[in-house]
């Protein structure tokens, strides 16, 4: 299974953009009297807009129509884009630029696959924008990680088949979603919620085409 292409998840992988989901629906949760922490905030994690909102109104035994679940999302996803407005390039995850540029000159197709639909944005901020071969984001897929289809997607656009592809993720789902694509997964993150990772690593900044190399082989 030579490795012909690898595919990175955004948020948690690339860029710390956690927090800024964090602050964005915490200021939401206590609009609606919810109490939101950051621990909570785990669960949110690769899961979509709507989902994470669902979660939230779950911890706080909240029901609401859709018709308001719609306005919140979209009062949320205003300041949220206010944050991530303001980004720059310092925030781009160390060893991220490096590892990708080492790939790209190797020959390795670089992806990215991610639920959230701000991609574009966020890429455009941290002067990203050219760099990536493909683009599966939040405004081309319709099923969510644990989903495979970001993952394939990307593949498709890559014209790569999902067996030469890894996935570098930092949210269980999307560890799921990367093996239910057939594809090798290395965690970026923590042990305890990556478990069914192929390797976890704590960042980028361990990584580089050597070590990527071995996993091929393993
Ligand atoms: C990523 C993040 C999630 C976020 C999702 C949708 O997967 O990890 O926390 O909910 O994207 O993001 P969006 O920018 O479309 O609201
Ligand atoms: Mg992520």
């Amino acid at each position: 299974m030579p490795i012909k292409a690898c595919i990175f998840d955004l948020d948690g992988v690339i860029v710390d953009t956690a927090k800024y989901h964090f602050l964005a629906w915490k200021r939401l949760a206590d609009m609606l009297k919810i109490n939101f922490t950051e621990n909570d905030n785990e669960r949110l994690k690769g899961v979509s807009r709507m989902a994470s909102l669902n979660i939230i109104l779950e911890i706080g035994n909240v029901t609401l129509d859709e018709s308001l679940k719609e306005k919140y999302a979209t009062l949320k996803n205003t300041w949220y884009v206010d944050y991530i407005s303001r980004m720059t390039p310092a925030e781009i995850l160390p060893g991220s630029l490096e590892f990708i540029t080492e790939l790209k000159n190797a020959g390795i197709k670089v992806a990215l696959g991610s639920a959230s639909k701000n991609t574009p944005l966020i890429i455009k901020q941290v002067g990203m924008d050219n760099l990536f071969d493909a683009v599966a984001d939040g405004n081309v897929v319709r099923n969510a990680k644990p989903d495979p289809e970001v993952f394939i997607i990307a593949a498709k656009m890559l014209g790569v088949l999902p067996e030469n592809c890894v996935v570098f993720e930092d949210a269980a789902a999307g560890v799921e979603a990367a093996l239910n694509a057939g594809m090798l997964c290395i965690g970026i993150g923590s042990k305890q919620i990556l478990k069914k990772a192929n390797i976890i690593v704590s960042g980028l900044d361990k990584m580089n085409l050597k070590r990527l190399m071995k996993i091929d082989k393993a």
